[in-house]
């Protein structure tokens, strides 16, 4: 069978497994049973910005679940609204093959681009904050722990220049003398191009300890760690629950978290990541415009977008763009209120990633339920995907039960709205189907209504 009409195939799998692959990844799904439920299938219509209804065939299933094994220690860094790594793990197994380019455009902590790297798929990102390339490459080129550990002896963990007095709301002197210690090392090594994939690692890992509610990190007990509070309410915090920070020792704590989050990292799989991650490209911009991103180059696109205004990424990330040396008000977040603009903003990255991908790509964009479900977003990404030219193949829904550690590492479902996961499957067209649409449109000739909205 010709390699265009199959393009749902999984790719990645052994000689002796195609045979299982029958169909396409619509009749996949329908004959998944992996976790001992059947699929159902449904539609879902949509609205293209011309008025027209789209049907796209719909699947519900546990696809992924927290009764898989659990994914590779890499992952274990927090980030507000980031998905599971079985999520674009699913896509990335199904739908490319090896040394393949995998990309996400809302780049997040990495979870697409470290699963890609992991799988042996060459990794691409992009991300408005750079506080995400903080978090995403020094996982990709992974230290090994004696090398944290000697460069941990090596560091003068006494040196202040810059001591933000406000933050002792959260840190006891003396372990606020290190963070700042700490920070002033990194960015002097960096300003001076001194830095390397070590001290890089460090940083990671001290963004990530920043402030949580364990001994683990280097605070006094406070939300989560991917969402961090003003110094005013952690001042609330303290008085209600009568705390003040304790010592802790920066180092140890950054020497125990990167022991656990190198427990994966055999020799199989930095062998993996070191053949494909030296071509990683990771950008720090507007994922509309990249153009240092090929066109054509891209065989899939994994992706979760902000969703209206379910996160604030900018308030949650304030103590770890400081840590970086970044303004927070100074990152340019696309986080629109409204539909429209959202659909706006959505159709313009999509746009891109019809640019980048190979004829026969795939875009996986997932989206969660929003405002109590009253929004359905995966309706309203379909025409944004229409618009530029991308089928819609299929939607995929995740249906899971989540668990308290899932809400822990920032899949906060239940709390802010999302319950499942909703994956909207597009794929750019081959030759054939898009000389037709292009005379389509031709014909039809239509004023498209939204364009002029925006
Ligand atoms: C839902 S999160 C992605 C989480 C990611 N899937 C993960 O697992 O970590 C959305 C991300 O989009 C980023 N973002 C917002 N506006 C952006 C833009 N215009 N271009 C690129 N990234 C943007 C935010 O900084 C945030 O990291």
């Amino acid at each position: 069978m010709l390699l265009e009409e199959n393009l749902e195939f999984g790719f990645e799998l052994q000689r002796e497994e195609v045979s299982r692959l029958k169909g396409p990844l619509a009749e996949l799904l329908v004959a998944f049973r992996e976790f001992g439920k059947t699929t159902q299938a449904t539609e879902t219509v949509a609205t293209t910005f011309s008025g027209e209804q789209v049907r796209v065939p719909t699947y519900v299933n546990e696809f992924w679940t927290s009764k898989q094994r659990a994914a590779n220690s890499l992952h274990e860094v927090s980030y507000r609204a980031c998905f599971k790594p079985q999520l674009p793990r699913f896509f990335i197994k199904r739908l490319t093959g090896p040394d393949e380019v995998v990309y996400d455009p809302f780049m997040g902590r990495g979870t697409t681009v470290i699963e890609a790297g992991r799988l042996g798929r060459v990794p691409c990102g992009c991300d408005i904050n750079p506080l995400s390339a903080a978090l995403t490459r020094p996982r990709l080129h992974p230290p090994r722990l004696e090398q944290v550990t000697q460069r941990l002896r090596e560091i003068d963990f006494s040196t202040v220049k810059e001591m933000r007095e406000d933050l002792l709301v959260f840190y006891h002197p003396e372990t606020l003398r290190e963070i700042c210690a700490l920070k002033n090392y990194l960015l002097e090594r960096k300003e001076a191009g001194q830095s390397d994939y070590i001290d890089d690692w460090i940083g990671m890992v001290a963004v990530n300890r920043l402030t949580g509610h364990s001994p683990g990190f280097f605070s006094v007990y406070t939300l989560p760690p991917n969402q961090a509070v003003s110094v005013k309410a952690q001042k609330q915090i303290n008085e209600t629950r009568g705390q003040e920070p304790p010592r802790r020792h920066v180092a140890e704590i950054i020497g125990r978290k990167s022991r656990q989050l190198l427990r994966d990292c055999g020799a199989g799989v930095r062998r993996v990541l070191s053949a494909v991650c030296d071509r990683a490209q990771l950008l720090t911009q507007h994922s509309a415009v990249t153009p240092q991103i090929a066109s054509g180059s891209v065989s899939l696109v994994v992706t979760s977008p902000p969703f209206l205004d379910v996160v604030d990424y900018a308030a949650d990330n304030w103590l770890r763009c400081w840590f970086i040396g970044v303004d927070p008000s100074s990152v340019r977040l696309t986080v629109p209120k409204q539909l429209e603009p959202w659909q706006l903003a959505m159709t313009e990255v999509l746009r891109e990633s019809h640019r980048i991908l190979r004829r026969g790509g795939h875009v996986a964009f997932e989206v969660g339920e929003v405002r109590g479900g009253k929004i359905k977003l995966e309706e309203a990404v379909v025409p944004c995907g229409v618009q530029v030219g991308l089928k819609p193949v299929l939607i995929l829904i995740n249906d899971q039960k989540f668990t308290k550690t899932a809400n822990c590492w920032g899949v906060n479902n239940n709390a802010k709205g999302t319950n499942t996961n909703r994956v909207v499957v597009f794929r750019k067209g081959n030759r054939r189907e898009r000389r037709e649409r292009r005379d389509m449109s031709t014909n039809t000739n239509r004023v498209i209504a939204f364009r002029k909205h925006s």
